[in-house]
Order: structure tokens, then C-alpha cells, then sequence
């Protein structure tokens, strides 16, 4: 298994050092690169900001949680990083490339989940791969080569013949994954990489983003109402209320401030009031993120 060495990311399949003039913009601890970067980003809709002036720095290699209750502004925010919405104020690089003036590039070296399934139930998984493959521009045998690959990282072989809608939430959502290496990602966006998922499939998920991150060197940016996920998974996090950043910081820090004992619960509770709470198959994974889409 490829193990990239931390000044160095994959790039379009390629390892580059993370440093030069694509990756020039360095965080605010000095020489090491950003691998996401925001500064003011906002995202209004109508007169109301849904992402209101985040500032953010994220190192490569570092998974990092977005928290905060419905519409707090997650989606939309993993949206604009991915290019799929502009933003309407701010600055953002993402892999060192302007969000806005650079997004051919930014898109090269991104994969994206979202929050609602994007696997299509009436085809296997292979077929599912293949067609990804050819989304990304891999072609040929490298691309049998990586969906192989990829098939074995995510512990799909065995179904890969089969067709989604018989797969388990579990499967779809590493399916989901596998779909976003092909074209071999510097950076992972994952809205929700658990939703609807029973413990063991949630678990399942957890330990292959852990290979990705430490087999492929992958910065991984992942929303969730999940305090386990965040706990396990988060270098660190920020939790997010009405688009604007209620705190920043490792699960452990946060934890600490709010007292003795406390669990990141009671840090989610302390900042933004509230509860989280959040298991299946095709059906069930597919009718929980339409709710979540309808009502998100
Ligand atoms: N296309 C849109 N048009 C108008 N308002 C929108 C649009 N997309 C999102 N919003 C609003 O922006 C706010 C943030 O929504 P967003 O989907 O980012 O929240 P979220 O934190 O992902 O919530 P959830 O946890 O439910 O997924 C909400 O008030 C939502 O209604
Ligand atoms: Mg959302």
C-alpha cells in the first residue's frame, strides 16, 4: 500500500511535494501548505447569510469535522468548497487553487460524497465504478487497475457483480467512497459519510476513511451529527450555528473547556442548545437522506 511521506500528496494520481506554486498558500503556522483555506467565505441566499464570513485552515493530512444543528450552513459550505455553489463573499483555496477563478483545477484534485446517495441502485457496483472512472478521465487498464484497487480497499470485491439496490447502507456508502478515489483525490468531502448507517456499517465506514488517511496521505473534510464519528475520526472540528463558527478546536481541547468528564455532547449542547441524534439497506439509506434533503 502506498504510504506518502507527510510533505508529500497525491496529486492526479501523481506524488507531488506540497509546496510550489500550485500549493503556494500556506496556513497561519508558518511554512506548511493549506489544504483548504477560507477567509470571510459567505454563501447568502435572498438576504440571509445560510454560511456568514468562515474562516477556516486546514492542514494537509487532517480530517476535520463540520458540526451544528439542521441548516446550520454544512452542506452548503462542503458545496462551495467543492464548486458546486459560488460563493457570494470571500476568499476560499482549496489544494492551493482560488476556489472561483480556479475551479477546473480545484475540481481535479477533490472528491466529493454527498449528503444525499449518489450510487445508481439499477446498476452493480462495478458498473457503478466504471462509470465514475470515465467521469474522472480514467480510462483503460489503468482504470480496471484502480477499480480493483479500489474495490479491494473498500472490501467490496465480492459484490462488485451485484446490483446496488441488494446492497446493505453500509456497502452503498463505501461503494460511495470507492467512486470518489478513482481519479486518486488530495482531498476528500464527505457530507454525512454515515447517515442512516446501523453501528457496524458506521464502524466498517470509519476504518477505511482511517486506511485513506493514513495509506494515502488523504486530508478529509466530513460533516456529521455524529458525536462518536467526530470523536473517533476529527483531528479537529468546528461546530457551526447559523453559518457562523461557535467553536474551533481538537475533540479533546474542546471537551476540556467545558468541564471535567464532559463529552462532546454536552461541548455541542454548551455552544449551540439542543440534542443530535441520527441505521439499513438501499431503501432505508435512500428515504433517510431524501428527508434529510427535503428538510436540510
Ligand atoms: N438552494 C437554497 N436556497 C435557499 N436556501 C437554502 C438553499 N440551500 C440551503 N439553504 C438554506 O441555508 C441554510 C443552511 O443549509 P445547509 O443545507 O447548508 O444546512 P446543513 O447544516 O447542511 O443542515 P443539515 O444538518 O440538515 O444537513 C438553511 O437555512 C437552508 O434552508
Ligand atoms: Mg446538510
Amino acid at each position: 500500500m502506498l504510504v506518502l511521506p507527510r510533505n508529500r500528496t497525491l496529486d492526479n494520481g501523481r506524488i507531488r511535494r506540497n509546496s510550489g506554486s500550485t500549493l503556494a498558500k500556506t496556513n497561519s503556522h508558518g511554512q506548511q501548505p493549506s489544504a483548504i483555506l477560507c477567509s470571510g467565505l459567505t454563501r447568502k441566499f435572498g438576504g440571509i447569510a445560510a454560511v456568514d464570513s468562515l474562516d477556516l485552515d486546514i492542514p494537509y493530512r487532517q480530517v476535520f469535522g463540520l458540526l451544528g444543528p439542521n441548516g446550520a450552513g454544512k452542506s452548503t459550505t462542503i458545496k462551495m468548497l467543492t464548486t458546486l455553489l459560488d460563493p457570494t463573499g470571500g476568499t476560499a483555496f482549496v489544494a492551493g487553487f482560488d476556489l472561483v477563478r480556479q475551479q477546473a483545477e480545484v475540481r481535479r484534485r477533490i472528491g466529493y460524497v454527498p449528503q444525499m446517495l449518489s450510487a445508481d441502485g439499477a446498476l452493480t457496483g462495478y458498473e457503478n465504478l466504471i462509470f465514475s472512472a470515465r467521469l474522472y478521465g480514467v480510462s483503460g487498464s489503468e482504470a480496471a487497475h484502480r477499480i480493483d484497487e479500489t474495490l479491494e480497499l473498500m472490501g467490496l470485491q465480492d459484490s462488485a457483480r451485484r446490483l446496488v439496490r441488494t446492497y446493505s447502507g453500509g456497502m452503498i456508502r463505501r461503494l460511495e467512497l470507492a467512486q470518489t478515489m478513482l481519479h486518486r483525490p488530495a482531498i476528500l468531502f464527505l457530507d454525512e459519510p454515515t447517515i442512516g448507517l446501523d453501528p457496524v456499517a458506521r464502524r466498517t465506514v470509519w476504518d477505511r476513511l482511517k486506511d485513506l488517511r493514513r495509506d494515502y496521505g488523504m486530508t478529509i473534510l466530513l460533516t456529521t451529527h455524529d458525536m462518536d464519528e467526530a470523536d473517533e475520526l476529527c483531528d479537529e472540528l468546528a461546530i457551526l450555528h447559523s453559518g457562523r463558527i461557535a467553536v474551533k478546536g481538537a475533540p479533546a481541547e474542546l471537551k476540556r473547556k467545558v468541564g471535567r468528564k464532559s463529552t462532546l455532547e454536552d461541548v455541542f449542547a454548551h455552544y449551540v442548545g439542543g440534542t443530535i441524534h441520527e441505521g439499513g439497506n438501499y431503501r432505508d439509506v435512500r428515504s433517510t437522506r431524501r428527508t434529510v434533503a427535503r428538510f436540510g
